[in-house]
């Protein structure tokens, strides 16, 4: 049997909370190590044959209602994210983008996410791709109101798509950890046909010895899209 293709993969990382208080151990310290399980991850993409692009979602617009002082650490440790993984996407020549609202960022976050991006453009292997601040609602209304401005009266899907911030416009697995399953306002478009992976595994807990048995389970599933097989 042939195995069901894998270009478009999306991850919610969930559980770095509770994978934390388990420990004792402040938040913090839960994303500080979901962080470290971003960079296996992408390696992993990065060296796949067929995954074009993996995009995480690292801070929902709803994460704002969160204490302030963990959001202030999310964007620090965003920064210091950035500017530690420059070097392991030019070595795994993966292109970093980010989607989403980032005017509510500092401007100094908003320039090391400006120049994250354009050093690494070149790069062919792999999209990284983080979803910050971001909405699935807001960006397909912002996509609508981009084709208004432009003069059109009448929109396509086509034109819905092409006017989407991801590069694509299909998902074709999306993974959520820690065992809740939701979409929760992620890439609600590029969803439509999606195959849907939950585990148990909280975010910080995840390895690419899981994610590549998850490759596998998707690579035999029958995707219909609505058909028959
Ligand atoms: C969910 O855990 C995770 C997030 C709020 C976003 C993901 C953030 C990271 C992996 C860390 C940093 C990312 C970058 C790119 C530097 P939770 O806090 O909701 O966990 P809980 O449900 O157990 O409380």
């Amino acid at each position: 049997m042939t195995k069901t293709p894998l270009k478009n993969l999306a991850i919610i990382m969930d559980g770095n909370g509770r994978w934390a208080a388990q420990r004792g151990l402040a938040r913090t310290k839960g994303h500080e190590q979901g962080a470290e399980i971003i960079r296996d991850v992408t390696r992993y993409c990065a060296k796949h044959p067929e995954i074009e692009t993996v995009t995480f979602y690292a801070f929902s617009t709803e994460n704002w209602k969160r204490p302030k002082l963990e959001v202030d650490f999310l964007m620090r440790l965003l920064d210091r994210y950035l500017q530690k993984e420059l070097a392991t996407y030019q070595e795994n020549n993966v292109k970093f983008l980010a989607i989403g609202d980032m005017k509510a960022f500092s401007s100094k976050l908003q320039e090391r996410i400006r120049k994250t991006e354009e050093a690494t453009r070149h790069n062919t292997d792999l999209t990284h791709i983080l979803a910050l601040n971001y909405g699935g609602r807001a960006e397909i209304t912002h996509a609508v109101n981009s084709l208004i401005a432009v003069g059109k009266e009448e929109v396509t899907e086509a034109d819905i798509s092409a006017a989407l911030q991801t590069p694509y416009s299909d998902i074709d697995l999306l993974i959520r950890t820690s065992g809740e399953e939701r979409v929760s306002n992620f890439l609600l478009w590029q969803l439509s046909y999606a195959e849907f992976y939950f585990t148990q595994t909280l975010w910080p807990d995840f390895t690419v010895e899981e994610l590549d048995d998850i490759v596998t389970d998707f690579q035999n599933r029958n995707r219909r899209f609505g058909g028959l097989s």
